[in-house]
């Protein structure tokens, strides 16, 4: 059989890849300790499955669902937006529903970037951005995120000649996989940098709920204009515990929302509709659920950062998502260290370079297990620690 081009040339997805790993080291008899993917162990609150239970029920909702979504599920929306960042948005022309925010991610790029075009994409990042770019037949122009600026990219060392061809520009704050957060002045930056050139600023907010120490993240259409230059990706995977739920958005510039959804009635057919209501029970419903889980997450980062200082590497606890990016000691890279704790202490981690190149040096440790879980793994380390 031959497969196309971009098969051959499309890396193994990185969690597929780590899968695969734990799946033969648990043949193997070993009692895996997973800080891999980042998938919440906590379950989706109760009142959200009962809106579910209860819409799956009516027949109405087994056919297919509407493209644009259910206009109930866009407001939703739009009073989320409203309540948590003060922004007000056009439910009709400045939201799209999207079957899981990684759905929209990749296909974004299918709406914006023709051959040739740029897309200027953090290093390290969530992995569907580059790749989407590339599956489009653009070109990556990695934006190094380093320790020494903040995990923000540099914008002012970006090339006349990139922003040129830039159509555009992904940030994702708090961000997978370095933790890092941001200040609104950052998001202002880059919408005025995407003004001046043209360029489309993505911004994926899948972490903007889940934040620590009295930090409140920003919202890239908060920015005065972000409207006519931006668009954020939103989920309620992390929020509401829902990832296998599948349900997200896109929201912001009306021109890049008519683009999308263009390209997408003729792509998928919609969110199931019982999913959507169960999205509206998520989004209007009682929000206490929220406070324990960033109560949990707040714990584990905790437990995890002291532990690891008391192996002797030292991460400042970040405010925000559900991720610690810890450097690897000395004389491993990402992927060594990686396959050393795997082979060595059952623990499972994502290495650095899974990000991009410039995640080197780093492991990304995800805090979706339990206290005691998370404990056994930190002794597990401290068993072979030089
Ligand atoms: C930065 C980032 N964006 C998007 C997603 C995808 O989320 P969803 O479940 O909405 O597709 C993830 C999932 O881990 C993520 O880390």
């Amino acid at each position: 059989m031959r497969t196309a081009r971009r098969i051959a040339e499309l890396a193994p997805y990185l969690f597929a890849e780590l899968d695969r790993k734990v799946a033969a080291a648990r043949t193997r008899g070993v009692d895996i300790i997973s800080f891999g993917v980042g998938d919440p162990d906590l379950p989706t609150p109760p009142h959200v499955v009962e809106a579910l239970v209860q819409a799956a029920r009516d027949p109405a909702t087994h056919r297919y669902p509407s493209y644009t979504g259910m206009p109930a599920f866009r407001e939703a929306i739009a009073g989320f937006y409203e309540r948590r960042f003060g922004v007000s948005l056009d439910p009709d022309g400045a939201i799209q529903p999207l079957v899981g925010s990684k759905e929209g991610i990749f296909h974004l790029p299918l709406a914006f970037v023709d051959p040739g075009d740029v897309a200027l994409v953090p290093d390290p990042s969530y992995p569907v951005y580059p790749t989407a770019t590339r599956l489009a037949g653009g070109e990556v122009v990695a934006m190094p995120l380093r320790a020494d600026n903040g995990f923000f990219p540099d914008l002012d060392a970006l090339a006349p000649e990139v922003l040129e061809r830039a159509k555009v520009l992904w940030l994702n704050y708090p961000n997978n996989p370095t933790a890092a957060t941001v200040t609104l002045d950052h998001l202002r930056a880059a919408v005025e940098l995407c003004a001046r050139h043209d360029i489309l600023l993505c911004h994926d907010a899948a972490y903007t709920e889940i934040t620590f120490d009295g930090y409140v993240a920003p919202s890239v259409l908060q920015v005065p204009g972000a409207l006519e230059h931006a668009v954020e990706f939103h989920s309620l995977s992390k929020t509401y515990n829902m990832t296998g739920w599948r349900i997200g958005w896109v929201a912001g510039a009306p021109e890049a929302i008519e683009a999308i959804k263009r390209l997408k009635t003729n792509v998928d057919s919609g969110i199931f509709d019982a999913v959507q209501v169960a999205g509206i029970a998520a989004l209007q419903g009682p929000q206490d659920h929220l406070e324990e889980t960033v109560a949990h997450y707040r714990r584990r980062r905790d437990l995890l950062c002291d532990g690891l200082k008391s192996l002797g590497v030292v991460v400042e606890p970040p405010r925000g998502s559900i991720y610690v990016w810890a450097p690897v000691p000395g004389g491993h890279t990402s992927e060594s260290y990686a396959t050393f704790l795997l082979e060595r202490c059952g623990i499972v981690v994502a290495p650095g370079t899974g990000y991009g190149a410039a995640g080197e040096g780093f492991v990304r440790f995800s805090l979706t297990l339990d206290d005691a879980r998370l404990e056994e793994g930190v002794e597990r380390m401290r068993g072979v620690a030089d």
